[in-house]
């Protein structure tokens, strides 16, 4: 017991990781350069950042606070769209759109949320993710802003989750798989539908 906190095996989140990807200073210095890049396409434009539940938090965080500009934020949970794709008589939104990701995989969620956010006519709309798994897309998607390609193994931290656990890492790693081998689902399966949370 230390200041009053229990230390255990069990509590400590960084041995669950096999390999640490990225880490904190390479992601930051990543996403200073990204934000320096928006910066110069978006100056006199009405930017809105617009950044996925959960998973993009820190990322759109520290992002806006790299692009000296000024810029709105707003976040959406891609779950809360369900299957309808069709809008009648929606308000358009008259905004310079950045989708902020945290990581395409196979495509499928992005592809459903430009379709969804096209239908609002957007001033114009672009895409920024951290992370490309760069494996073959079920559905295309371009790219505008992407901070690195990681191979096709499942990475938590940084935001990104196993069962909503892991989002706190500073760092983005490798998932020991021993700690969903025993589960039913693996953590790709869990993520297939863009109607599940992301
Ligand atoms: P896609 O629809 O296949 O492109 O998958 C994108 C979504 O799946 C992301 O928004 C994440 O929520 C989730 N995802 C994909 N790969 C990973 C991973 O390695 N770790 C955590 N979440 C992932
Ligand atoms: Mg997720």
């Amino acid at each position: 017991m230390k200041n009053g906190i229990y230390y255990s095996q069990e509590l400590d989140i960084h041995q669950d990781i096999q390999e640490i990807l990225l880490t904190t200073e390479e992601i930051q210095e990543k996403i200073a350069e990204l934000g320096k890049q928006i910066t110069g396409d978006y100056t006199g434009k009405n930017l809105l950042l617009l950044g996925t539940l959960k998973g993009a938090v820190p990322f759109i965080g520290d992002l806006a606070r790299a692009i000296n500009l000024p810029l709105e934020i707003d976040y959406m949970a891609v779950s809360s769209y369900g299957n309808s794709t069709q809008s009648s008589g929606v308000v358009r939104i008259l905004k310079d759109l950045v989708i902020v990701e945290d990581i395409i995989d196979s495509g499928h969620t992005l592809h459903y949320l430009m379709d969804v956010l096209r239908q609002r006519k957007p001033l114009s709309l672009r895409v920024c993710t951290l992370l490309d798994k760069g494996r073959e897309r079920i559905k295309p998607v371009k790219l505008d802003y992407m901070g690195f390609q990681i191979p096709d193994q499942f990475v938590v931290g940084y935001g990104l989750d196993y069962a909503q656990r892991y989002r706190n890492l500073p760092y983005v790693g490798i998932l020991k798989p021993s700690v969903y081998e025993d589960d039913m689902t693996e953590p790709q399966k869990q993520h297939q539908s863009p109607a599940e949370d992301a």
